[in-house]
């Protein structure tokens, strides 16, 4: 396996929250690799259309950042915002727009954007959303997926990896709002989240 702290042979910032990181699952270079390779299929399958990405916030924006990149044809990006009301770490399914989408995306090809696939049921709830705004087309791009959302019937074109059931932080997800910024895939110590 790759070095998780060096990204193409360049060494990562080093954070002081890497301490509070038990495993790293994927590395920096392992995201870097997988987001080229679903940027090739997405390039392939839209060679004769320009998609609209969608990012979910927050979560998403690493992804959607250095996937918007590695797409060598023309896309556009817009972004919303959900809120799901719930308990702690799990969603009810029940959806908030806290921020919508800038315009109309009737007759446009839309690909969601997401970080990470846990139950299903966010991203259940903003296919029906967006489907009921007319746009030609709606698939969805992952970068992480967890085993739980196989059994909601969400139809996912792109997936990066499918992971345990593990708490993860990093490279947009978070634990309390931090460990987004971490370049890498990691387990929190579970002192962290305990304590
Ligand atoms: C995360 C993630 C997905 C959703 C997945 O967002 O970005 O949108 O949860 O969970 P589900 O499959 O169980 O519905 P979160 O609500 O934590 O917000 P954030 O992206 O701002 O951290």
């Amino acid at each position: 396996m790759s070095d998780p702290s060096v990204l193409q042979g360049v060494p990562l910032p080093t954070n002081p929250l890497d301490a509070d990181i038990e495993a790293v699952l994927i590395s920096a270079e392992q995201i870097a690799a997988k987001t080229d390779e679903l940027a090739a299929r997405i390039d392939a399958d839209y060679a004769d259309r320009e998609p609209v990405l969608v990012g979910v916030l927050k979560g998403a924006v690493m992804f959607m950042s250095d996937l918007s990149r590695a797409l060598s044809r023309p896309s556009t990006m817009e972004f919303m915002a959900v809120s799901s009301y719930g308990s702690g770490t799990q969603s009810s399914g029940v959806v908030r727009i806290l921020k919508d989408l800038d315009r109309d995306i009737a007759g446009e090809d839309v690909l969601i954007v997401e970080d990470i696939i846990d139950s299903g049921l966010t991203l259940s709830w903003l296919l029906k959303n967006l489907t009921s705004r007319n746009p030609a087309s709606v698939e969805v791009v992952t970068l992480l997926r967890k085993p739980e959302a196989i059994k909601v019937d969400v139809p996912v074109k792109y997936v990066g990896f499918d992971i345990p059931r593990e708490f993860v932080v990093g490279y947009g997800l978070d634990y309390a709002e931090r460990y987004r910024n971490l370049p890498y895939i990691g387990r929190l110590r579970p002192a962290v989240y305990a304590g």
